[in-house]
């Protein structure tokens, strides 16, 4: 069965967006506007999965908003919002809960890595965190979801969701006039030279929002100085650059900075090794720190324009979510028949 093609995905508002944030998720939101309809999602709900202020989260849903709009996100004709403005996710994610199963989720590496040693002591939320994100992308019957490479395996675990509820509730489905299948299966968009983007202090940690070192990371609300003194002090080797991809191969803090430098640039990693292979890293450092500056920072700026006029950020969440809702509530309406509830 044929789907409309329809774009989803989403970030956490817990602070510190970053340029892995920027590079694997929200460029990519932008490029996808010129072709799709797109929904852009500020995943609050997510975000209490671990301790969260609630002094502080509404600050940070906010900023994750101005993100969206100063990195060229149209809200007029794409629809940004906050989930837990949009009650479906909540609802569908406890259908979800029943249709996957604890083998699925046992085998979550993110979980796994978030949990660490305290298991016991982590919330439940956590655990069925991937169900509320299949929610999140189904409740839309989005068929194309772009993300970071770290979210591969929930992508997946999405596409089985999908699956099984399509063919548990198979005649179902069929009897209530719902074609042959429900849901689609959702194609992850993980693409280009930055879907991993390393910590700027070791090649072999991805660049997170949770590293306690702010040089490990450049932040969206950097500015020009923070972001050139963070691309100098980045970690590297002392060798010259090479000319071909494959010596990039043993050395991942050179690996990493020639794919950030290929992705602010939009060319591919040989592109940039044909520009600076042979040459001296310090060279190299200072255009990236220079395309990093030209690059990052009329974002941050509007970042912090933006986030100066917190009433009208909470009018574009407020009529993305009533445009949202209008979606979800159909999907849910289909899903209560299927599964069986009464509908008043
Ligand atoms: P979150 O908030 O951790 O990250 C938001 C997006 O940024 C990407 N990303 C990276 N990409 C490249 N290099 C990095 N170092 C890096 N760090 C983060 C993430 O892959 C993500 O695309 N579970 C999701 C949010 C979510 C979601 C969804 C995404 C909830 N529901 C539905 C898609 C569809 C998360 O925690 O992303």
């Amino acid at each position: 069965m044929a789907f409309k093609e329809r774009v989803f995905s989403g970030v956490q508002p817990t602070g510190n967006l970053h340029l892995g944030n920027y590079l694997g998720a929200i460029t990519k939101f932008v490029a996808l506007q010129e072709r799709y309809d797109c929904l852009y999602c500020v995943v609050d709900l997510h975000a209490i999965t671990v301790w969260q202020d609630p002094a502080e989260l509404p600050r940070a849903t906010r900023e994750v908003t101005a993100a969206f709009l100063a990195s060229g996100i149209d809200a007029k004709k794409q629809i940004i919002f906050n989930q837990s403005q949009v009650a479906e996710h909540a609802e569908l994610a406890w259908v979800f809960n029943c249709v996957a199963r604890l083998g699925w989720l046992n085998r979550m590496t993110q979980f796994k890595e978030k949990a660490g040693k305290d298991r016991e002591n982590v919330s439940v939320g956590l655990y069925a965190y991937p169900n509320l994100m299949a929610a999140d992308i189904l409740v839309y019957r989005a068929t194309h979801v772009p993300v970071g490479e770290d979210q591969k395996q929930h992508l997946e675990l999405t596409r089985d969701i999908a699956q099984k509820f399509n063919t548990d509730f198979a005649q179902s489905i069929h009897a209530h006039g719902y074609g042959e299948a429900f849901f689609p299966l959702p194609e992850p968009i993980i693409q280009g030279p930055a879907t991993r983007v390393m910590s700027l202090r070791d090649g072999s940690k991805k660049m997170s929002k949770s590293e306690p070192s702010d040089y490990s990371r450049i932040n969206l609300t950097d500015d020009a100085d923070a972001i050139a003194q963070k691309i100098r002090k980045a970690k590297t080797d002392p060798e010259p650059l090479p000319s071909e991809e494959k010596g990039l191969e043993p050395r991942p803090e050179a690996d990493n900075l020639v794919g950030i430098y290929a992705a602010l640039k939009g060319v591919s990693k040989l592109g940039v090794l044909k520009e600076f292979g042979g040459g001296q890293f310090s060279t190299f450092k200072t255009a990236l720190a220079d395309l990093s500056v030209a690059k990052l920072g009329p974002i941050g700026a509007e970042m912090k324009k933006l986030m100066q006029d917190p009433v009208y950020i909470d009018s574009v969440l407020a009529d993305g979510a009533a445009r949202a809702q209008v979606i979800a509530a159909e999907t849910m309406k289909a899903v209560k028949d299927i599964v069986g509830f009464v509908r008043r």
